[in-house]
């Protein structure tokens, strides 16, 4: 893959690069969020030359800034991002806000938004499509796949991106965040706790001895992450959320092989299968407790086909430490009584019945 995205941080040709539906700057796609911060003077390009192994992850955790790294060893002309939500000022800029409110007005902005969710929108192209690859063209060693930390036991393809997936039984969709270290050209483990929604989905796919098709988007809006992020009651639907937080329709297309939609304007889509019955140890990982943590019993995923923007732009974060993004993140879902480990259900389901309640006092717009 070559990459003249990095060279000048905006699309080498626009209007190969920003169809209809991405204006640029717009914080509705990753690449207009990079675009927003680097007009802002926000952004910090990390030119010199960048290791995947530690390196990439030693530096995102050092700083507060989003980073773009430009230069990095055995993957020229490709980029990572990260920090996009490192500080809550970074919050307010990826939800498309004023800087330097307080963080109670924030909040309060953010609450208005969250009672009216906006309904997805399915259209029929998006940049992503630029790129495919099928079967034994899939080779996601060709991603600049970071190995973030020296207590991990190797490279993580998902620390920041989304799982799509749907009720085997109902077809209803979830969108989670679900870590996945890299196993190989084509494989990866999922690593979920028992209760998630993306585990119920596996449990009802083996109980019918059949695989669970899955979709990845790396590289998405920062909405569409807080709200996969976010505990949204079992059936509900996190695009809805997003379109919420950014009162504005998350634009989506179909997936090619699998039955399942992801943003038109992702950086990076694998479409893929959840083998039924297999598990695989994911870890050691140094994960958001500041402790590594191995999950003996991941779900093993194979990649089936990879979509790619021009020149993409890989997403991912390196945790573990006070402050990181990812404590940003959960601390504001929090304060929004959006956060759940899934690990006390009496308390998940009465969140779930307040939250179904007051979200379904207000209608989607179209
Ligand atoms: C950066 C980040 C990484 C996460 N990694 C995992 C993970 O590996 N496994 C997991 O079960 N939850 C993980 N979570 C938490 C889930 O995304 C969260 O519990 C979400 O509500 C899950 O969606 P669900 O309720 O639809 O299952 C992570 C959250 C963030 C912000």
């Amino acid at each position: 893959m070559t990459n003249t995205f990095c060279e000048n941080g905006r699309a080498s040709s626009g209007a190969t690069h920003l169809p209809s539906q991405e204006t640029p700057g717009e914080v509705t796609s990753l690449r207009g969020l990079i675009e927003s911060l680097s007009d802002a003077g926000r952004l910090v390009r990390v030119s010199e030359l960048t290791h995947w192994r530690f390196d990439l992850g030693r530096i995102t955790r050092e700083s507060k800034t989003p980073l773009l790294f430009e230069n990095i060893a055995d993957y020229p002309g490709q980029c990572v991002f990260t920090n996009g939500l490192r500080t809550i000022d970074l919050i307010r800029l990826a939800l498309g806000m004023e800087s330097g409110t307080s963080r109670d007005d924030l909040i309060a902005e953010l609450r208005q938004r969250i009672a009216r969710p906006v309904r997805p929108r399915v259209v029929e192209t998006g940049p992503v499509l630029e790129n495919i690859l099928q079967g034994s063209a899939v080779n996601l060693l060709t991603l600049p796949v970071p190995q973030w930390n020296e207590n991990d036991c190797g490279r993580y393809l998902g620390t920041w991106h989304i799982n799509v997936t749907k009720d085997p039984e109902t077809g209803q969709r979830n969108v989670g965040v679900y870590r996945m270290q890299l196993l190989g050209p084509n494989q990866a483990t999922v690593s979920t706790a028992p209760e998630s929604h993306l585990a119920q989905h596996v449990a009802k796919a083996e109980k019918a001895g059949r695989a669970l098709p899955m979709a990845v988007a790396i590289g998405v809006s920062e909405a569409v992450i807080m709200s996969a992020a976010a505990a949204y009651p079992y059936g509900m639907d996190e695009y809805e959320l997003a379109g919420g937080l950014l009162q504005k329709a998350v634009e989506l297309i179909e997936c090619q092989t699998v039955n399942l939609e992801v943003p038109a304007n992702s950086e990076i889509v694998i479409e893929g299968l959840i083998h039924p019955g297999v598990r695989v140890q994911d870890g050691p990982y140094f994960d958001y407790t500041g402790t590594t943590n191995t999950n003996p019993a991941a779900f093993l995923f194979e990649a089936t086909q990879i979509m790619f923007r021009n020149n993409p732009i890989f997403r991912g974060t390196s945790i573990g430490i006070p402050g990181a993004e990812d404590h940003q993140l959960l601390a504001i879902l929090a304060e929004l009584s959006l956060l759940d480990f899934h690990r006390s259900s009496v308390k998940k389901h009465i969140q779930d019945m307040v939250l179904k309640q007051r979200l379904l006092r207000w209608t989607s717009t179209d």
